[in-house]
């Protein structure tokens, strides 16, 4: 094993698209930023120097960071933020798993434009379990926006309001040829004839669900969140923020340019798109006349394509990557997502946003909350976050005012060390038309079921995929429906879980998890590195 020494350097930068220059923050200045490159099993360092005037915390979404939540990242959540002028250096190991993760700002809306991909190569001499790939590429998927995202998200929180929209979609930054100035703001891979490829997708946009589709080609999804998968064939792929997704793509057409093309998935919404992004799939030796075709992508509201996609994902469950199920359930969790109207005296109409787990809406601490944990402070989080909701009603079919009220709340569930958890997620579709893309921190998880409506305890687990499902760091909850996920609780620390839709994030939908071994904190956690931030 090696070690991979990184230098981040945070800096504001100015970049143009669709004809608009605005300053960005930035990684190096790079948008999106650099990608981190490791094998399993090697040791990462990432020395984070913040030049810009906003607070900076980073988070390597997937990485498991086992008894280390001091790498995670989460600003308040498993540290206070890297103030201007200062650095924090992200030590951690590589272990036991590989494929496509990524990394992010970590605090307010800043990973709109601080993020990018890592790539976890199998151990040296250890194959994939699929043919070797000629090539490989990194396509993040993201959002541009000719607003400041501080006043964005500004837009979201103080002022109650829905937030502003994005302008475009990009690849890799970029928003490709059909958006006005960005002809050369276009990616484009070159690929040999007969030749097969692995793009690495990752979903970097704050708040859209993504279908992603390559003219004329097929594509076979190989590995989701870093963990392969049966491979299946299909020709558009949905991605939720936060997750990634790794195909094969073999360059079998007749050699041209073909259009990589994204376009949001919005359930309920009137298939209104005026965001698709664009990058090319470049035949070696075609000239750049020539038309690019293409791809037919799924409706925005193609719920039915959704569903079968995500259906077909199953791990792959060899002799070399088995599937530990946790058969037996130590604790049943259902949380009920709600998003709702609270009054809000400084906001425009008297009233703002918010949403809520079991109806509580999570209150952001003044310090870290493992800092809290660790060193024992008292009275910054309560562990008393309820396992189910106060009182069970229809969840999916109820009047308004059962999920309107919400309290306000830093309340954490605590989870005994190497129990096996089951949590239901249950929508409650009541202001919301989207799926909810739910991210635990710390772990993965396994999709053992999903459905539309109710989650009636007495007959769903019937259902449940005990033998291959997918396992997954970031599940989408169905609009209007419910996702069980088991895990088991192996890794002690502080652990949030949350929408990675940004705009929910920041009305409150989200909480932590204690996991603790009963030895005390001291035992079973890393002890801090020593430049830790300072609250
Ligand atoms: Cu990718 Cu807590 O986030």
């Amino acid at each position: 094993a090696d070690v991979k020494s990184y230098q981040f350097d945070i800096v504001v930068k100015n970049v143009s698209r669709l004809c608009h220059p605005k300053p960005i923050v930035t990684v190096n200045g790079r948008f999106p930023g650099p990608t981190i490159y490791a094998r399993e099993g090697d040791r990462v360092i990432i020395n984070v120097t913040n030049y810009a005037q906003f607070n900076m915390s980073i988070h390597w979404h997937g990485m498991k960071q086992f008894r280390n939540g001091w790498a995670d990242g989460p600003a308040y959540i498993t540290q206070c933020p890297i103030q201007t002028g200062s650095s924090y250096a992200y030590d951690f190991n590589v272990t036991g798993q590989r494929g496509t993760l990524w990394w992010h700002a970590h605090i307010l809306w800043l990973r709109a434009t601080v993020h990018g991909a890592i790539v976890v190569m199998p151990k040296q001499g250890v194959p994939y379990p699929f043919p070797q790939p000629h090539g490989e590429a990194e396509l993040v998927l993201g959002e541009w926006w000719h607003h400041d995202v501080e006043a964005v998200e500004k837009q979201g929180n103080m002022l109650g309001l829905p937030p502003n929209m994005s302008d475009a979609h990009t690849i890799n930054g970029k928003p490709g040829p059909l958006f006005p100035c960005s002809e050369k703001h276009t990616y484009a891979l070159e690929v040999e004839s007969g030749k097969t490829y692995l793009l690495r997708i990752v979903n970097a946009a704050l708040n859209d669900e993504l279908f992603f589709a390559i003219a004329g080609h097929n594509m076979t999804v190989v590995e989701i969140d870093a963990v392969y998968t049966k491979p299946f064939a299909t020709d558009a792929i949905l991605i939720a923020p936060g997750q990634t997704t790794n195909v094969l793509v073999k360059a079998d057409r007749l050699p041209g340019r073909y259009f990589m093309s994204v376009k949001p998935f919005n359930d309920a919404t009137i298939p209104v798109d005026n965001k698709t992004a664009t990058a090319i799939l470049q035949y070696k030796g075609v000239p750049n006349s020539v038309l690019p075709t293409v791809p037919q992508l799924p409706q925005t509201n193609d719920t039915k394509f959704a569903t079968n996609f995500l259906a077909n994902l199953r791990s792959l469950n060899s002799q070399e990557y088995p599937v530990n199920v946790p058969l037996n359930v130590d604790r049943h969790l259902f949380y009920t997502i709600g998003l709702g109207v609270n009054p809000c005296p400084t906001c425009l109409n008297g009233t703002r946003l918010t949403a809520s787990l079991n109806n509580i809406t999570f209150v952001m601490p003044q310090i870290g909350l493992l800092q809290a944990h660790y060193f024992d402070i008292k009275g910054v989080f309560r562990l008393d976050f309820p396992d189910k909701p106060l009182a069970a009603f229809n969840y999916t079919g109820a009047p308004l005012t059962a999920n309107l009220g919400t309290s306000l709340g830093t309340r954490l569930s605590k989870i005994a060390f190497n129990s096996t958890v089951e949590l239901v997620l249950q929508d409650t579709n009541l202001l919301s038309v989207e799926s909810h893309p739910f991210h635990l921190h710390g772990y993965n998880f396994f999709v053992v079921g999903t459905g539309f409506g109710n989650f009636d305890p007495a007959k769903d687990p019937a259902t449940y995929n005990l033998v291959d499902p997918p396992e997954r760091n970031t599940v989408g909850v169905p609009a209007g429906g419910w996702t069980a996920i088991r895990f088991r609780a192996n890794n002690p620390g502080v652990w949030f879980m949350h929408c990675h839709l940004e705009v929910h994030t920041t009305w409150g939908l989200k909480m932590a998890f204690v996991v603790e071994d009963g030895n005390g904190p001291e035992e079973s956690i890393l002890t801090p590195p020593k430049n830790l931030p300072p609250c």
